[in-house]
């Protein structure tokens, strides 16, 4: 076969040249010129015109998507009710954080049910993912292997042995024989990816891509792919616990910001399905700078704790450090509390939610508001109370969405006081004691009464 035209395309202006340069010759930028197939000179070649057909002529096929089951309710839940036929899913996340795990324990409940599935690893022997495999407790009898880097051929197996379901581990260590680039180059990524977006459209086959992302950058990871693909979910995970969660950022067929919760452990990950639980499990009980806050996790109530520590700094500037929390929603408590009479400006701020879970909806300012401030008062937060609401920047409360699933899952986990908005409280259902709060200030006030 002759080789596929190639052409140099400008990562800035989307200038082509036919030679690389180090310099764009259309910009002018540096080292922006990345190497791709060339389309066919549209000029010079006849153009058929796409088939463009009436709306209503479109048959809508058997009730939508064709949908899959892994049996892995948490991964179901994310994917929107399970694989979508001939979709294609990047699972991103950092290495080590068990992305092959969990694709293998995927593919590990589609053979059971049957379901003819391949995964093909650039990374690992057939031994290693044998190995593995055993470990699980994976049953193979409808799971082919393949350790192969070559794109080309992975497809040919794929379409050879037609599996319902492939996984190809990893997006950055398969390359297409076409381009010239190094293994994982952007070049690379988005060819490999692209043609994998055509096979599955073209066979109907639900592909599963990993990708890595590099902790500094993100170049030649997911970021380049995400316009490419259907579903991108991302797999993050808090290495002190051992806690795992994945989420969909993207998702064509199904809700993005869903979350499932997984743990790992020597035998592979385990579903939490009691997310709330899990999370307060560890929670540290008559400590101050620690507050409990009902965040929403795609449509899922999610009690969360958050905790804070005040301290003095030294010489230098003072900190403001956050791990899971909005670093500017912080910056912008403190100076709320600042303006309601707690000096903040000379202290050292630290802000963490606990278990590797990220709280950015605005609703989880009153838990963070809270912890800040208990710790800055050395006053405790209540054990029984949780909080939620939006906090503005003159210091008022301000309501926020999905009050009653907040609500219910606080009660259901046995908290008696749930600190909210006014606006809320006043809806709130019989039966449960929802304080409602104004302001800032009545906030304070009850962690200086409440104890
Ligand atoms: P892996 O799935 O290889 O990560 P990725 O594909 O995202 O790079 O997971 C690797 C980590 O998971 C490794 O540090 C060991 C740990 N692990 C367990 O703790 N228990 C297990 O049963 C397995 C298979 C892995
Ligand atoms: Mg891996």
């Amino acid at each position: 076969m002759a080789k596929a035209k190639r052409q140099f395309r400008c990562k800035e202006c989307e200038g082509i040249s036919a030679k690389w340069m180090g310099k764009c010759p259309d910009c002018g930028a540096w080292n922006t010129l990345e190497e791709q197939v060339a389309e066919g000179a549209t000029g010079a070649r006849k153009v058929t015109p796409a088939a463009a057909v009436r709306l209503a002529d479109v048959p809508m096929g058997s009730g939508g998507e064709v949908r899959v089951r892994t049996g892995i309710q948490e991964l179901d839940n994310v994917l929107g009710g399970g694989l979508v036929a001939g979709s294609l899913v990047l699972i991103g996340g950092d290495p080590g954080v068990g992305k092959s795990t969990l694709l293998l324990a995927a593919l590990d409940g589609f053979s059971r049910k049957g379901v003819p599935v391949m995964y093909a690893s650039g990374e690992e022997s057939l031994q290693q993912v044998r190995m593995r495999a055993e470990r699980l407790g994976v049953q193979g009898d409808s799971l082919w292997l393949a350790a192969e880097t070559d794109f080309g051929r992975i497809e040919a197996a794929v379409r050879a042995e037609q599996p319902r379901v492939a996984v190809i581990d990893s997006v950055q260590t398969v390359t297409s024989s076409e381009i010239g680039s190094v293994p994982g180059s952007v070049a690379q990524v988005r060819e490999v990816a692209h043609r994998c977006m055509l096979l599955a459209k073209g066979t109907g086959v639900a592909i599963l891509l990993v990708g890595h992302v590099t902790k500094t950058g993100e170049l030649a990871g997911p970021k380049v792919l995400e316009h490419l693909v259907d579903t991108v979910l991302q797999f993050e995970g808090d290495p002190s616990s051992g806690l795992r969660v994945l989420r969909a950022t993207k998702n064509r067929f199904g809700a993005v910001g869903e979350l499932g919760m997984f743990e790992m452990t020597d035998g592979g990950l385990r579903e939490v399905p009691d997310a709330s639980a899990r999370l307060l499990e560890e929670r540290a009980r008559g400590a101050s700078g620690t507050a409990v806050t009902c965040a929403m996790e795609g449509s899922r109530a999610l009690l969360a704790e958050v905790q804070a520590l005040v301290g003095h700094p030294g010489p230098q500037i003072p900190a403001r450090t956050c791990v899971g929390v909005d670093r500017s929603r912080v910056l912008m408590l403190c100076a709320v509390l600042q303006k309601a009479g707690l000096s903040m400006h000379d202290r050292d701020v630290f802000v963490n939610a606990a278990g590797g879970v990220r709280l950015v909806e605005p609703a989880a300012d009153l838990g963070m508001l809270a912890a800040i401030a208990s710790s800055r008062m050395d006053r405790t937060v209540p054990s029984d109370m949780a909080l939620f609401g939006e906090v503005g920047l003159v210091g008022e409360v301000r309501a926020t969405t999905h009050a009653l699933p907040r609500l219910k899952e606080a009660s259901r986990h046995g908290f008696s006081r749930v600190v909210a908005p006014a606006r809320v409280a006043k809806d709130a259902p019989e039966g449960m004691n929802v304080v409602g709060v104004r302001s800032v200030r009545e906030v304070l006030e009850l962690l200086v009464d409440g104890n």
